[in-house]
C-alpha cells in the first residue's frame, strides 16, 4: 500500500479518487470480512432501528399487502403458487431482522390461509461468517427445517454471477417465475455511491482524498487495514464529469439531468451502487418486485440542498446517508412507484418501491403504506421510546406495558426499562403482575441473541419472575441465561436459591 506523508503528521492513504471507486469501499469490505459478527457485538454498527419487532411488523404488513395485490385475479404481476416467492434480504448481517420478519410473516400467512404459498427467504451477505452465524442460530432452525429460509454468499456490487442458494443448491435463473420482495436495511448506506456537484448547469464529478493520523498506521503494515476507518478524515475536490467513468443507464442519466436543472452549486451523493443492485433484480424478476429499504437518508429537495459534502459515519466499518430523493426519482423514471413518507426524518428513512405496474395495480400496498409507514414510522417509535427514557423519571407499570405493546414486544426496549419495571412490582396488583408475566413471555418469543453477553437480559427476566415469587419460572430463565452465557457467580447463586424455594416435588 503506497501512502504519502504530509508535514502535519497525517498520512494520505488515497488522493483524488472518484468517490465510488475510492479506497473507502475496499476498506469497507475488508472491515466486514475481518470483523464478522463483531461488527455488531463490539464495533457498534447500528442495527436497532432496522431489527426490532415493530419495524419487522411494518415490513410484514407491507409484504402481505403486496402479495394480496399480486394474488388478485386481474394482477399484472400474478403469482404462480406452484413456484417459490423469493424474499431477498440484501446484506442481512446478524439475521435478527430476518428472524423477526419470518416469524410474523409465517403466522400471518397461516391466519390468512395463505400458508400454501412457497415462501423462500434468502439471507444474502458477502461475508461467509455472517451467513454461518445465521445458519447456526437456534432461532433459525425451524425455518431452515421447513425449507423457508436459505442463504447466498453474494456480493451485490458484482452482479455478473447468478445468486446461488446454498441449502436448496440451485443457481437462480432469469426470469424468476414469481415477483420477488427485496429488503435492503442499512444496506444502501454501506455500498458505493457517487459524488457530484453542479456548476453553471454542468455536472462535476467528486473526488475524495483520505488521510489518517500517522499513529494510526503501523510501519510494518503493507496491506490495507480496516482499523484505519475509525481515524479517517476526508476532503473533496471536483473534476469535469466524464460519463465513461461511471455506471450509467438511461434512468440514472435522466435523474442526473434533472439534478443539473435543480441543484446549481449543490454537492450531492448519488446512490449508484443501489441502482446497480436494483437493475440486477429487475432482470432477475423480469421487472416485478417490491423493495422495502431503510437507511439514514435525505428525501426532499430541501434536504438534498442542505446535505453538503458527505459525512462518513464511523463505527468500525462506515456508513453514508443515502439520497432516497434520487432513488424515488429513479423509480418514477423507470415507470415504477416510489413512496416516501410526508415528514421524513433523515435519521431513518423508509422507501417503498415497486417495479411492475401503476399505483392502481396496488391498492392493498398503498393502504398498508398509509397505515404503517405514513402513520407511524420506525423513527417515530424510536423517538417515543427515547423520550420516555429521558423525560419520564417514574413511568408506571401500566404505561411501560403499553409502550412494550406498541413496540410489538421488543426485547431491547424491555431491557432498557428493566429497573423501572422491577421497581413497580411491589406496588402492582395481581392482575398487573399477570400482565407483566405475559409481557415477559412475549419478549422472550422475540429474543434473538447475537452475543453471549445477552444472557444478562435473560437473567433479568428471571429476576422479575423471582420478585413476583414465581420461582419455577425464574429458575427456567436463570438456566436459559446460563446456557447462553455460561456459569457466573450471580446466576449460580440465583439458581441455588430458586431450587431451595421450589418444593422438591416440583423440581
Ligand atoms: C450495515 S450492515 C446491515 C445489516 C442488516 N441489514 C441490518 O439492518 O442490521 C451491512 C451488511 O451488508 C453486508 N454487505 C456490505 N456490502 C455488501 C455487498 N456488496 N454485497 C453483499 N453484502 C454486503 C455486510 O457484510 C453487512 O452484513
Amino acid at each position: 500500500m503506497k501512502t504519502t506523508h504530509k508535514k502535519d503528521n497525517t498520512i494520505i492513504l488515497a488522493k483524488d479518487e472518484l468517490f465510488s471507486k475510492s479506497l473507502l469501499w475496499k476498506l469497507q469490505k475488508e472491515a466486514y470480512d475481518q470483523y464478522g459478527m463483531q461488527a455488531w457485538i463490539e464495533k457498534g454498527v447500528p442495527f436497532y432501528l432496522t431489527s426490532n419487532p415493530h419495524t419487522a411488523r411494518e415490513y410484514v404488513n407491507m409484504t402481505l399487502a403486496y402479495l394480496q395485490d399480486c394474488l388478485r385475479i386481474d394482477s399484472r404481476t400474478h403469482i404462480d403458487t406452484s413456484a417459490p416467492i423469493y424474499i431477498f434480504d440484501l446484506g442481512a448481517g446478524s439475521g435478527r431482522f430476518a428472524f423477526l420478519f419470518l416469524k410474523q410473516l409465517m403466522a400471518a400467512l397461516d391466519l390468512l390461509a395463505l400458508h400454501t404459498l412457497k415462501i423462500c427467504y434468502v439471507i444474502t451477505d458477502f461475508v461467509q461468517s455472517n451467513l454461518d452465524f445465521c445458519a447456526a442460530h437456534p432461532q433459525m432452525q425451524p425455518f431452515i427445517q421447513k425449507g423457508i429460509l436459505d442463504f447466498a454468499l453474494y456480493d451485490h456490487s458484482q452482479t455478473d454471477q447468478p445468486i446461488e442458494l446454498i441449502l436448496h443448491n440451485v443457481k437462480l435463473k432469469e426470469p424468476l417465475k414469481n415477483p420477488a420482495i427485496l429488503i435492503a436495511n442499512y444496506f444502501f448506506d454501506t455500498i458505493p455511491q457517487d459524488l457530484f456537484k453542479v456548476v453553471d448547469g454542468k455536472l462535476l464529478a467528486g473526488k475524495i482524498t483520505l488521510s489518517v493520523p500517522k499513529e494510526a498506521v503501523s510501519e510494518s503494515h503493507t496491506e490495507i487495514d480496516p482499523a484505519w476507518i475509525n481515524h479517517l478524515s476526508a476532503s473533496y475536490d471536483y473534476t469535469p464529469y466524464n460519463p465513461k467513468d461511471f455506471y450509467r443507464n438511461s434512468n440514472i442519466d435522466t435523474v442526473l439531468n434533472e439534478y443539473c436543472q435543480k441543484f446549481e452549486g449543490v454537492p450531492f451523493l448519488f446512490p449508484t451502487g443501489s441502482c446497480q443492485t436494483i437493475e440486477y433484480f429487475r432482470k432477475l424478476t423480469n421487472n416485478r418486485f417490491l423493495l422495502l429499504a431503510s437507511d439514514q437518508g435525505v428525501c426532499t429537495e430541501e434536504q438534498v440542498r442542505e446535505w453538503g459534502e458527505p459525512h462518513i459515519a464511523l463505527h468500525g466499518s462506515f456508513s453514508i446517508a443515502v439520497s432516497y430523493h434520487a432513488l424515488k426519482s429513479y423509480f418514477d423514471n423507470a415507470g415504477g412507484i416510489g413512496l416516501l413518507t410526508k415528514q421524513p426524518d433523515p435519521l431513518f428513512v423508509v422507501l417503498t418501491a415497486v417495479i411492475g405496474g401503476k399505483k392502481t395495480d396496488y391498492p392493498h400496498l398503498l393502504l398498508a403504506f398509509k397505515n404503517e409507514f405514513e402513520s407511524f414510522e420506525p423513527s417515530d417509535y424510536w423517538k417515543i421510546v427515547s423520550a420516555v427514557q429521558t423525560e419520564t423519571p417514574n413511568p408506571t407499570l401500566q404505561h411501560l406495558l403499553a409502550l412494550l405493546k406498541l413496540g410489538n414486544w421488543d426485547p431491547v426496549n424491555f431491557n432498557a426499562f428493566f429497573d423501572a419495571i422491577r421497581s413497580q412490582i411491589p406496588h402492582s396488583s395481581p392482575a398487573m403482575q399477570r400482565q407483566l408475566c405475559d409481557a415477559i413471555e412475549n419478549v422472550w418469543e422475540n429474543f434473538y441473541p447475537v452475543s453471549p453477553e445477552e444472557g444478562g437480559f435473560i437473567m433479568n427476566l428471571g429476576v422479575l419472575y423471582f420478585d413476583m415469587r414465581h420461582f419455577e419460572k425464574a429458575l427456567t430463565y436463570f438456566e436459559r441465561a446460563e446456557s447462553l452465557s455460561g456459569k457466573n457467580p450471580a446466576l449460580t447463586q440465583n439458581i441455588a436459591v430458586c431450587k431451595q424455594l421450589i418444593p422438591s416435588s416440583s423440581l
